[in-house]
């Protein structure tokens, strides 16, 4: 039952709508055109809470969603979308870096990564980034559906192999907005979180 709660112009105007840092939030970040409004969708199952858009660099606003009154959702701007300056792109990492590292109400980050394009460097700053602020993190690997099964499970275990140095603070798997793969298992790790 997740509803739209504000949206924020950038993460250093967050603390102005959402003050006090307080509650649980866990936030939706990747690439622009990884599926992170879908699966938003997907997971809160309204089809349009979130808005998606097959045009990268949609979501340009820091859109953030209540579950109940102590847990938010946070659907961030897609990092790395090849048209935004690159000034434009720095002033963006060094945001989400600071809002990783300081926003203590941060319980979660979910990474989203096209199955496809997994871990660029901008996934694995991510990654380090949230791991360095003790924050767990889900790394999604999205359209799943877009590989045979075989093709999906051999994508899922390189992933895993590759982040397996962060232990149990990164988990790996693979999700489907379309087809409601993965489902189950990330509502159970996002419930862990916003029950700490
Ligand atoms: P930005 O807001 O631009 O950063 O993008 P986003 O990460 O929010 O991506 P969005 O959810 O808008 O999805 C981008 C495109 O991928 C859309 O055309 C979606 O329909 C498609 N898409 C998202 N998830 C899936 C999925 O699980 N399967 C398939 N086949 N397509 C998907
Ligand atoms: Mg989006």
């Amino acid at each position: 039952q997740a509803k739209f709660l504000i949206s924020a112009p950038d993460i250093a105007h967050l603390d102005e709508y959402l003050p006090g840092d307080v509650g649980v939030e866990i936030a939706f970040a990747g690439r622009s055109n990884a599926g992170k409004s879908s699966a938003l969708n997907a997971l809160t199952e309204q089809k349009n809470l979130a808005r998606t858009s097959k045009t990268p660099g949609r979501t340009q606003l820091i859109n953030v969603f209540a579950l109940d009154d102590d847990r938010r959702l946070v659907d961030l701007p897609g990092y790395g979308f090849a048209k935004v300056p690159l000034a434009m792109k720095k002033k963006w990492q060094a945001a989400l870096g600071e809002y990783l590292q300081k926003r203590r109400c941060l319980s979660g980050v979910v990474v989203l990564m096209d199955i496809r394009h997994p871990l660029k460097d901008l996934d694995m700053q991510m990654i380090e980034w949230a791991v360095a602020s003790e924050i767990p993190v889900l790394a999604l690997l999205t359209k799943s559906d877009k590989l045979a099964q075989s093709a999906k499970m051999k994508a899922v275990n390189k992933v895993r192999k590759e982040l397996a140095d962060f232990g149990d603070w990164v988990k790996v798997e693979p999700f489907s907005s379309t087809k409601g793969t993965g489902k189950p298992k990330v509502l159970g790790i996002l419930n862990q979180w916003c029950h700490p």
